[in-house]
């Protein structure tokens, strides 16, 4: 700290002090500002073409899901925790919503197309909503799958112990529209009932 020896120096100490916290609130509005553009230009991104296997084995694209909502969640079958947690609240969310569930169609996209075959899909999908279709794929397919959604996904570090692994991967769950448009998101841990009531404002 500056001495304040006189009147002068105290002065200028005050108006380098006010201007330190003027360009500090600068930043810190400016930066908020650039955080909400790029939250949402980003979620206008979000979504796109992908082709992928369904868990009966037939050849999908985004195309073919087209006049139904989307719940989109990506994830894989031998999670132990995030992936089932958000199933189930997924499932849930479904029995909430009643009627308007035949609207909307949930999805599971594997982010483990090595180990998540549509035979290992089907028999891990039928634990969860009777609506929800699993997706995989070819290692390409799922790449570009995940990048349309800005999902991230790769084998843990250090995780592969006589050919066990376990993924590291995004928990968003995306709301998307009938045209194939973003709507809204979730994150891993939003109830089921906060789900539903968000998306009863589209449905
Ligand atoms: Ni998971």
């Amino acid at each position: 700290m500056i001495p304040m020896k006189t009147p002068l120096s105290r002065a200028i100490a005050i108006a380098l002090f006010i201007s330190a916290g003027a360009l500090a609130i600068f930043l810190a509005v400016g930066n908020d500002i650039n955080q909400t553009k790029n939250r949402t230009s980003g979620e206008a991104l979000v979504g796109g073409a992908f082709e992928l296997t369904d868990h009966t084995g037939r050849r999908v694209t985004d195309q073919d899901f087209r006049n139904q909502y989307l719940l989109v969640f990506f994830g894989f079958t031998n999670c132990p925790d995030v992936c089932p947690t958000s199933l189930q609240a997924m499932t849930e969310t479904m029995e909430l919503l009643g009627e308007k569930a035949t609207k909307v169609r949930p999805l599971f996209i594997t982010v483990d197309p090595e180990r998540d075959t549509a035979a290992l899909l089907a028999s891990y999908v039928a634990n969860f909503h009777e609506r929800l279709v699993g997706l995989t794929g070819s290692p390409d397919d799922v790449k570009a799958a995940a990048s349309a959604y800005r999902i991230y996904y790769a084998k843990s570090e250090g995780g592969e112990l006589n050919g066990e692994y376990t993924m590291d991967h995004s928990s968003i769950i995306y709301f998307m529209g009938p045209d194939g448009k973003f709507l809204t998101h979730f994150t891993h841990g939003t109830s089921a009932e906060k789900m539903r009531e968000e998306m009863s404002k589209f449905l």
